[in-house]
């Protein structure tokens, strides 16, 4: 009987701390429930001592999440524990995830710590987390450069102290993979006490073996593997969770080894942690790209219609890939609309099917025809995770060649008061975007602007994706339209909802003590 390795995943946290992928806290809660919907067992949802927004947003994650753990990030001290426990107090599984450095380049330069020291450390860590919380995961960062020795000493004391998993990361991925499985089984075979804990890894992208060293620990014995929807984390990553889970199954025989993830959950988890983010998938990225599963050479296409197995070693169906075929017309009827949305994978309930519907329907008004992947992008595009302060109206643009673009735009307040506001730019979408800021009266700094289309052909709807930021923070936003100047406009619109609703938010809901205890952690907590 295949044994069963755990899925832990760190989007919310080692994923959002990745340059340009963070997330507001109604987009993570959104992700979370999603990860639990994809049947992930544990979910890493954040670093509560980073800030006080990290904090409220895994203590709403801890709120709605029931059947995968919800962990909790924490260095090895005392306040980002209490920090953790206070963000995860009405988590229905809790786990308080501590870590310290152990490798000597870390000790010396980062902590400044000598290797008992670190010992120490982690051990008090390790018994004040364990006396408050029924789980307790233990890291040693940078494990694969520290002497074995140091690490299962280390880890021995930790389980006396009470950690339930030990966590082996490749912080800086720098292993490969025929050493990355040895190092785990020598750390499984010389560690004390080791059969009273599971044994975890984490592994980073940085010379592309993320997955291949994850793949090598499972065999050598891991327990929980850790890992991101595409890929997202530090510098170039984290192990893909797609990439992983579809190894397990494919290879289930010769691996003997079986995960918990609803596979065909995957498709929509990974577009929906791209939509959020605003970080598009490359084309050519395994399981989730938009080529996975497309076959170009006619000779390739000859063998796949005489027997989908002379290329292809997985369906698309399994991943809950959208085929790109016609689905649905302006006569189907809103059963049929629901039908096709839990094929591809999407949850109706908690959607808004009759507004979804109704533009589905205008959609198909315009386009002559309705593929897969126009149901799946309007889906994604409409799931609202907070409500709206800006909506569109109208918009007029006079652009050529010879003068500068002029707009005029016209938005409606959440209050229901419309204002118009006109300006000149550098181009269609320059004068749109000023135009948008003097009506809101901030001026936002566009940090990227990507335009695309959702299919191909000439009525393709356009899909565009802005990052805007101020005073160091980011929102993203995702417009669509058959318009690209539109889809650009609305993306540019989501995003102010987005800087709107988390400005209101958070002066709403944070504590003044929660805003000065996090302003006393802030500085340094980059892990
Ligand atoms: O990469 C790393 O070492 C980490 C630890 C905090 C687990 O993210
Ligand atoms: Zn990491």
């Amino acid at each position: 009987m295949a044994r069963t390795v755990k899925i832990f995943d760190t989007t919310l946290r080692d994923g959002e701390q990745a340059p340009r992928c963070s997330m507001n806290l109604q987009e993570k809660v959104e992700v979370a429930r999603q990860l639990e919907r994809l049947g992930v067992d544990v979910i890493e949802a954040g670093f509560p001592a980073a800030s006080p927004g990290d904090l409220a947003a895994v203590r709403a994650v801890a709120e709605v999440v029931k059947a995968s753990t919800v962990a909790a990030l924490c260095r090895a001290s005392r306040g980002d524990i209490d920090a953790g426990l206070e963000a995860l107090a009405n988590a229905a599984r809790p786990r308080i995830h501590t870590f310290i450095a152990t490798s000597p380049i870390h000790m010396e330069f980062k902590l400044k710590m000598t290797p008992d020291e670190v010992l120490a450390r982690a051990v008090d860590a390790v018994s004040y987390a364990r006396e408050r919380c029924p789980e307790v995961e233990f890291s040693a960062e940078d494990a694969f450069r520290s002497d074995p020795d140091f690490v299962c000493k280390v880890f021995g004391a930790v389980i006396a102290a009470g950690a339930t998993v030990l966590n082996i990361p490749d912080t800086v991925g720098y292993a490969l993979p025929g050493e990355f499985g040895p190092f785990v089984a020598y750390i499984k075979a010389h560690t004390p006490g080791i059969e009273k804990a599971a044994i975890s890894v984490h592994c980073h992208n940085d010379l592309g073996l993320a997955v291949a060293n994850t793949i090598a620990a499972v065999q050598a014995g891991a327990d929980q593997i850790e890992c991101t929807i595409n890929g997202l984390g530090e510098r170039a990553g984290n192990a893909s969770l797609e990439e992983l889970a579809m190894i397990l199954t494919t290879r289930r025989e010769e691996l003997g080894v079986e995960c918990g993830i609803v596979t065909p959950q995957i498709y929509a988890t990974s577009r929906l942690v791209s939509k959020v983010t605003g970080v598009r998938v490359q084309p050519n990225k395994a399981i989730v790209g938009e080529n996975a599963f497309a076959h170009e050479a006619g000779i390739h296409q000859h063998g796949v219609l005489a027997n989908r197995a002379t290329y292809e070693i997985m369906t698309p169906e399994s991943v809950g890939f959208p085929s790109n075929r016609m689905v649905l017309g302006k006569h189907s009827g809103k059963h049929a609309f629901e039908e096709r949305l839990k094929d591809l994978g999407f949850e109706p309930a908690g959607l808004a099917i009759d507004e979804l519907f109704a533009r589905f329907k205008v959609l198909a008004d315009k386009k002559k025809t309705v593929s897969d992947r126009d149901i799946e992008a309007l889906v994604v595009g409409s799931t609202k995770s907070h409500p709206d302060t800006w909506t569109l109206d109208r918009w007029v643009i006079n652009s050529g060649s010879s003068l500068s673009s002029t707009c005029t735009i016209k938005l409606k307040n959440k209050s229901g008061e419309f204002r118009e506001e006109v300006a000149v730019g550098d181009g269609p979408i320059d004068a749109a975007f000023s135009a948008i800021d003097r009506l809101i009266g901030k001026n936002l700094d566009l940090d990227s602007f990507e335009l695309g289309a959702v299919t191909g052909g000439e009525d393709a709807q356009g899909e565009a994706t802005v990052k805007v930021s101020m005073e160091g923070q980011q929102w993203n936003g995702r417009g669509l339209s058959t318009d690209i100047v539109e889809a650009s406009i609305l993306a540019y619109i989501a995003a102010i909802n987005s800087m709107e609703w988390e400005l209101s938010a958070m002066r709403g809901h944070l504590s003044a003590d929660a805003a000065a205890r996090a302003a006393a952690t802030k500085e340094g907590a980059g892990v």
